[in-house]
């Protein structure tokens, strides 16, 4: 028994030897054939050893097999590592990490940002949500006035509500600054109670504000021609056509001309299909309302000013010519359409 015992601690150390000297996949290989093989060493000790006399015999070979194996499995596993670690070609092309990019609408919001930022405004970011004073009545709409109806929003309890537009940045810049000039942009999200393809419940305003001494429609009108003519072109026009709103005196819809039929609304005398009159709403606009310059301190007989607030995706879905099936593909965060732009 005790040469047995002796012939399998051989064998142990014979596997450890070995073990330590392979660097190859075909080392590896023999080394498998020479203990595991049919040939090898383990079988050979059931051929050789007087298996059938003691019962024991054949139940110290398994454990050894047993052994062995688990040795070698885990050899080929650091060996695999090994190999591919010092296996590395140099001249192969390099694997690109994959790299992402700035969202479509942080894009345009950007853009817009500078343009205005080259007149002198300055952005501000001022909640979305917000108290009513700020969204509404300091806005001169009163809580029972039907203006309110125009905006359906979200309130979150009787005071405080997800802002139907940015124009509520007006009456925190008006405090913040305290006196003019005041020149600011507040660009941020906008909810209303709408959804359906052309409409998503969340969506992106900017919000222009110039107050100052001696402040006119005109800088209102060169204003706007700046931000068309740096974002759109400078073949675009603008006009300007009567409207209401409770904050601004007089107030107004703002279009540009179209750029499929420049302005013409017809097409080889058929109408031009994207805007059907020549032109296209960007948004609302106008001379800040006295209340509303009283409201945030600020003396209406001195100083006068003007505000505007368009949409963001409305601007870049404009400008791009980008036409969605689906407004709300723009939030939904796929990435076979985002990768496109
Ligand atoms: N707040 C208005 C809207 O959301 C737009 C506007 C802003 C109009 C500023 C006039 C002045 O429709």
């Amino acid at each position: 028994m005790e040469t047995i015992e002796n012939r399998l601690k051989d064998i142990r150390h014979d596997l450890d030897h070995d073990l330590s000297n392979i660097h190859s996949q075909e080392e590896f290989d023999q080394l498998k054939i020479k203990f595991l093989g049919r040939q090898g060493l383990i079988n050979t000790l059931f051929k050789t050893l007087p298996i059938k006399d003691n019962p024991e015999i054949p139940k110290l070979i398994n454990i050894l097999k047993s052994e062995i194996e688990v040795k070698i499995d885990q050899k080929s596993l650091s060996l695999s590592q090994e190999l591919r670690t010092t296996s590395i070609d140099v001249t192969l092309p390099g694997i690109n990490p994959p790299q992402g990019s700035v969202h479509l609408i942080t894009q345009a919001i950007e853009e817009i940002e500078n343009i205005f930022a080259r007149l002198g405004f300055i952005r501000r970011r001022y909640p979305e949500v917000d108290t009513d004073w700020y969204y509404a009545e300091g806005l001169n709409i009163p809580k029972d006035h039907p203006a309110r109806d125009d905006q359906e929003t979200f309130y979150l309890d009787k005071n405080i509500v997800l802002t139907a537009h940015t124009s509520n940045g007006q009456l925190h810049e008006m405090e913040l600054m305290k006196h003019p000039p005041i020149k600011m942009t507040n660009i941020g999200k906008t909810y209303r109670r709408q959804t359906d393809a052309t409409h998503n419940p969340m969506f992106h305003q900017f919000e222009g504000l110039l107050i100052d001494k001696d402040i006119s429609i005109t800088h209102l009108i060169g204003v706007t021609e700046y931000f068309v003519k740096s974002y759109f072109g400078l073949d675009r026009e603008v006009r300007l056509r009567p409207h209401h709103f409770q904050f601004t005196e007089p107030s107004f819809e703002i279009d540009i001309s179209c750029d499929i039929c420049q302005g013409k609304g017809k097409i080889n005398d058929k109408r031009c299909k994207i805007c059907k009159s020549g032109w296209l709403e960007l948004g609302g606009a106008g001379m800040v309302h006295p209340n509303v310059l009283r409201n945030g301190g600020i003396d209406p007989e001195k100083y006068s000013g003007f505000a505007f607030g368009w949409g963001v995706e409305r601007v870049l879905m404009m400008k791009s010519g980008l036409k969605l099936p689906d407004l709300r593909q723009l939030f939904s965060d796929d990435l076979r359409f985002l990768k496109q732009f």
